[in-house]
């Protein structure tokens, strides 16, 4: 009896291991010096530990944060840590278009280039239902700023080309459909619906963009980086998130880094751009992920 208890313990370890090895790491070794890289979100989670990463590679990098308390304490760790000195914090708050667009002025008037944009700042839950804007916050966030952003600095990428782009989804995009009405009404949106109806609208905007900058030498790519313990689940209840973190099967923030990483710096990949990545390879998104009519249309609501 113990030994069968014990052989399916082993076994249930064995492939507890055997996916964890699954999730692939990212092998580049491509070295950034000279090169400028914008993130948005590396406060904390999987953006820092991007930001960590290119960092080393000796990348300078655009810390694009709301907070300027966390951002500067994150700043100061990556440039302990790294020795790089060229870690800069320019403030944004992604739920406002305005700030969107001053962040945008300044980067285009203070910096000569941009190889990679990282547009990984992400919200499940939002207190606030509307921003000032009058979108519905969670769509405002997640689409609407990395749309507006990414549009606004797509003259500094194609002209420092190769550059590339990547938004951070999620599987979750699987169960979310666009609907435009609610875009700018929260109470219309499925409130459980909302994060995965954003995350489609980063997989159908990054093919469009692809398609739009196609033979400009900017690649775009949408991330799914897996269900890591990080502040996402900030807003559920501290014993759900206990319970979450000491679930085996998490990735842990620097884990979750990777697909981002893969799609920043291997070389060789511009041919799937416009493509979903998840655990460093190319993966599939929900029929809806390739509906190029509503991904063409999502260009026309801002
Ligand atoms: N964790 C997962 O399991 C998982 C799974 C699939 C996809 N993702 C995606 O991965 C990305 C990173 O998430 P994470 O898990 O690392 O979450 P996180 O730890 O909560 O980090 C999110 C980052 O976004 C920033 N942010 C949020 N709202 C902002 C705003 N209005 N303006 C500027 N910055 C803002 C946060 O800043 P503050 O610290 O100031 O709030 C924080 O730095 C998100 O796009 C998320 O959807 C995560
Ligand atoms: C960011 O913008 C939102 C929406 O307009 C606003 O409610 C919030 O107070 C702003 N946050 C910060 C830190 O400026
Ligand atoms: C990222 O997603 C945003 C919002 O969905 C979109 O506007 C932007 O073009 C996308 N960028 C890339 C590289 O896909
Ligand atoms: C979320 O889903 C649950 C269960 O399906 C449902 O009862 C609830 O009304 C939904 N919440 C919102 C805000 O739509």
């Amino acid at each position: 009896m113990i030994g069968l208890i014990l052989a399916g313990f082993l076994i249930v370890l064995f492939i507890i291991i055997c996916w964890r090895h699954s999730w692939g790491v990212c092998t580049s070794k491509t070295d950034l010096t000279g090169k400028t890289v914008i993130i948005t979100g590396c406060n904390t989670g999987i953006g820092y530990y991007v930001a960590l990463d290119l960092a080393f590679r000796n990348a300078r990098i655009i810390m694009a944060c709301r907070n300027a308390e966390k951002a500067n304490a994150a700043k100061e760790k990556i440039i302990a840590e790294t020795g790089n000195k060229q870690i800069v914090f320019q403030q944004v708050n992604l739920s406002s278009l305005q700030s969107v667009r001053q962040f945008a002025e300044r980067i285009i008037k203070e910096e000569s280039r941009l190889d990679i944009l990282i547009n990984n700042a992400g919200i499940m839950h939002s207190n606030s239902l509307l921003t000032e804007d009058g979108l519905t916050t969670i769509y405002a966030t997640n689409h609407f700023a990395p749309f507006l952003l990414t549009n606004l600095l797509l003259d500094l990428l194609q002209s420092s080309a190769p550059s590339r782009v990547i938004n951070v989804s999620s599987h979750g995009h699987k169960i979310g459909s666009i609907r435009f009405e609610n875009m700018k009404c929260p109470m219309l949106d499925d409130g459980n619906r909302t994060y995965a109806n954003t995350k489609l609208a980063n997989v159908l905007f990054t093919r469009e963009l692809a398609r739009r900058t196609e033979g400009k030498g900017v690649s775009t790519f949408s991330v799914h980086p897996g269900f890591c313990d990080t502040e996402l689940f900030r807003f559920m209840p501290s014993l759900v998130q206990a319970l979450m973190t000491r679930y085996p099967l998490m990735k842990t923030a620097k884990e979750g880094a990777q697909t981002i990483l893969h799609c920043a710096l291997s070389e060789g990949i511009e041919s799937t751009s416009g493509e979903y990545y998840s655990d460093c390879k190319v993966s599939s998104t929900s029929a809806k992920g390739r509906d190029m009519a509503v991904a063409k249309k999502l260009w026309e609501v801002l």
